[in-house]
């Protein structure tokens, strides 16, 4: 039996075993899911010790563990794979807006629902049952294979670069590879060669020492809700320009020739409308929708509070106002070097009357990957081979900051074999996995581990 029949052949068994692995709350930044956190880790020693790894094992960081596996039966001459997944997952919140339990994987039609279908246990075990296919039929597989399996991506990676520095041997490897994004659509497959970076800061701005009525003081105490909705409001001019000065100074350049390929890819404005539910796009008109979302950087903020919310008028003029507030970035901007710019900026712009705190928080280097390596070669036939259709090359506009640490400590590239809709709901209520690319992706990954063999 070759591995790709016996792939066909284990469809059912497959998606049990997911389904166990997918019940376990492994949510990285909750504390009561700490011990959840250790049993998905070991379930998957278990499983990559049964799919054939000579080793496997559970290894502490300060934070959540790290799974680290590897079989090199191929010998020194074959080139080594490192695999990278997270398995830990979002919070589920709020449970209410989920058509089936997060943590009762469901099946409804030729889709799995629960938390962590698409991001990232679905994708990850991809690899594990196609080793698996590899040792239940010739054996081993045909290339030198090593998992790192963390379990913090979705709190920040916070320990991840320390625990590759600290493992640069333990982790060398040729290529690295990836299943944690997505596909154009059930048919359409695709590569993503670049992802954003990200920085993040939580901004506090105090007026009064405490509450105020607004009577008794509105119109000579400035409210620092309507002094912080003002400073953002000056951060971007309403074309979507960030005007942050120096903000897009490092702003690696979008080659005319990279614009033409990118306008090549299939992008159906009206559906994309639908998807977003938006009644019509916004942003940079100089750059295509597809542009703005994958190869220009932002600013956004994703939470704002202050005052009173709660039902009915009271008419406070608070003392606090509070936002979170992320950028997205391309290469070449460095996430320190624009965190640092902009709390400068903010504190320049802050009116006398309010004093500003700024907390830092977790982010991640944008990157870019080489297209033309063999192992892309390997990469783009493979997905050709199980989607029957070639792929397009495609810009991301989600972060996996690992791909860059890759690049930085181990000196590897990393191709990115997603299997991701972008209907998958990742990180909202109702996240799902299409079925058919949980096969196809485990078919393509056989056919990519095969291919590799040949091209390097
Ligand atoms: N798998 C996602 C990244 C992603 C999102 C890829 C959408 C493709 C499409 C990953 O788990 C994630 O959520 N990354 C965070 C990174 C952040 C915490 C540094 C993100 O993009 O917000
Ligand atoms: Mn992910
Ligand atoms: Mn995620």
């Amino acid at each position: 039996m070759k591995p790709l029949d016996y792939a066909k052949a284990h469809h059912e068994d497959f998606l049990a075993e997911l389904k166990e692995f997918l019940s376990i709350p492994s949510v990285s930044t909750q504390a009561q899911h700490r011990p959840d956190m250790v049993k998905a880790a070991t379930w998957l020693q278990e499983r990559l010790l049964a799919a054939g790894f000579s080793k496997a094992e559970v290894m502490p960081t300060p934070g959540h563990p790290v799974v680290y596996a590897e079989w090199l039966a191929a010998g020194p001459d074959a080139p080594t794979v490192l695999i990278y997944g997270h398995y830990d997952v979002q919070p589920a919140e709020p449970f209410e807006l989920w058509r089936t339990p997060p943590f009762e994987p469901t099946v409804v039609g030729d889709d799995l629902f629960g938390r962590g279908t698409a991001d990232d246990k679905g994708q990850l075990f991809i690899h594990v049952k196609a080793m698996e296919a590899f040792k239940e039929t010739v054996g081993t597989p045909p290339v030198n294979v090593k998992c790192l399996f963390e379990g913090e991506e979705e709190s920040g990676s916070i320990n991840l670069d320390a625990f590759i520095e600290g493992h640069q041997e333990l982790l060398a490897a040729d290529i690295a590879v990836i299943s944690d994004s997505g596909i154009l659509g059930k048919d359409i497959p695709a590569i993503v060669y670049a992802l954003r970076g990200l920085a993040y800061i939580e901004v506090t701005l105090t007026g009064p020492a405490g509450d105020l009525h607004s009577g008794s003081y509105g119109g000579a105490v400035h409210n620092p809700i309507n002094a912080l909705c003002a400073m953002i409001a000056s951060l971007q001019d309403k074309n979507g320009h960030i005007t942050i000065p120096g903000f897009y100074d490092k702003v690696r350049d979008l080659p005319e020739e990279e614009r033409a390929e990118l306008a090549k890819v299939p992008f159906d404005r009206e559906a994309w409308l639908k998807e977003a539910g938006v009644p019509q796009e916004w942003g940079e008109p100089e750059y295509t929708i597809n542009e703005r979302v994958s190869a220009r950087p932002t600013l956004d903020v994703n939470g704002i509070w202050g005052g009173y919310i709660d039902p009915g008028a009271k008419t406070v003029l608070p003392s606090k106002a509070s936002a979170k507030i992320s950028m997205r970035l391309v290469a070449d901007q460095d996430p320190e070097e624009i965190k640092n710019l902009v709390m400068a900026h903010l504190k320049s712009i802050t009116p006398p009357t309010m004093k500003i705190a700024i907390k830092e928080m977790e982010g991640g280097d944008a990157a870019i990957v080489r297209r033309d390596s063999p192992a892309m070669k390997a990469a783009f036939n493979a997905y050709a081979a199980g989607f029957g259709r070639e792929p397009v090359f495609m810009r991301e506009g989600g972060s996996i900051p690992v791909v860059a640490t890759f690049q930085k400590v181990l000196g590897i590239e990393t191709i990115l074999m997603g299997f991701g809709l972008p209907d998958d709901n990742l990180h909202a209520p109702n996240e799902k996995f299409h079925l058919p690319n949980f096969y196809k992706g485990i078919e393509t990954i056989i056919h990519f581990f095969e291919g590799l063999r040949e091209f390097m």
